[in-house]
């Protein structure tokens, strides 16, 4: 990356102002426009390294809030003492892992998640990854709770938008001014989620007498019916030495 690229105006505010990355400003901008997190809201952080959004989270939700993170890498604060953080694949991990300890469904996931960019096809992996995320927002995410994503826009991004729109009742796609100029990642910012409904499979064994079948996942989305908390998930990030890593202040 040019040096001038590096040494930006939000990478030069980053660093006076204490975050640990640029895109801070993304989400501060998203969020003062959307206003997607409240005070005392639980906040799960999709891809927080090296985790100015669990700064500018925390900062949020204040005290009487709860983040956890999750990145392939692992981070390294100083973070508030409500933020957590756990180092794993998001599409691999059981989504129960991200929960509080309660297994409470969070009010706003957000996912700055993008692939590793080799430059061919980046775009269609983005929109893979945010099908993944949507695949799995009925367990991370309660009934009328917010949402935010980066994608690479291209062909395949009309679709997501779509797909975003049938499970939100309010959708917005913001471009932050901190975004690079050349770059084409935007973000969907969605409000009040509408979870899918599941539908008992068999009707016939209702109707019969018979108790309901099971649901099909351990829990319906819809906040009432949390899973177990996970074992270990209050266990500290392994050391990072993330101290030189060099998207530091610069993603
Ligand atoms: C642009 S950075 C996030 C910056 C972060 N929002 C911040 O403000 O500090 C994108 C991150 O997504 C992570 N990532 C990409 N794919 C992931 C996956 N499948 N699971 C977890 N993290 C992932 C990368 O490791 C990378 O650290």
């Amino acid at each position: 990356m040019a040096r001038r690229e590096l040494h930006d105006r939000y990478f030069r505010q980053a660093k006076r102002e204490g975050y640990l990355a640029r895109s801070a400003y993304k989400l501060i901008e998203i969020d003062d426009k959307r206003k997607l997190i409240r005070k005392g809201d639980r906040v799960i952080d999709l891809g927080c390294a090296p985790g100015s959004w669990l700064q500018v989270a925390a900062e949020r939700t204040g005290s009487r809030g709860f983040v956890v993170g999750i990145d392939l890498k692992p981070v390294s604060g100083p973070f508030a003492r409500n933020v957590r953080t756990v180092v794993g694949d998001f599409t691999e991990i059981d989504p129960a892992d991200l929960l509080d300890k309660e297994g409470r469904l969070a009010n706003v996931v957000l996912s700055d998640m993008a692939p590793n960019t080799s430059g061919h096809g980046d775009h269609f992996m983005s929109v893979r990854l945010c099908e993944q995320i949507l695949d799995r927002l009925p367990l991370l995410l309660r009934k009328g709770g917010s949402f935010a994503m980066k994608v690479f826009e291209g062909e395949a991004f009309p679709p997501l938008l779509e797909r975003t729109r049938q499970s939100f009742h309010d959708v917005k796609v913001i471009k932050p001014k901190a975004t690079r100029d050349v770059s084409r990642e935007v973000f969907v910012t969605a409000k009040r989620y509408k979870p899918p409904v599941i539908e008992p499979d068999d009707r016939a064994d209702e109707s019969a007498g018979a108790p309901p079948p099971p649901a099909a996942t351990p829990s319906t989305g819809r906040g009432d019916e949390p899973p177990p908390p996970p074992p270990g998930w209050f266990d500290p990030p392994a050391p990072s030495g993330n101290g030189s890593d060099p998207e530091r202040t610069g993603s």
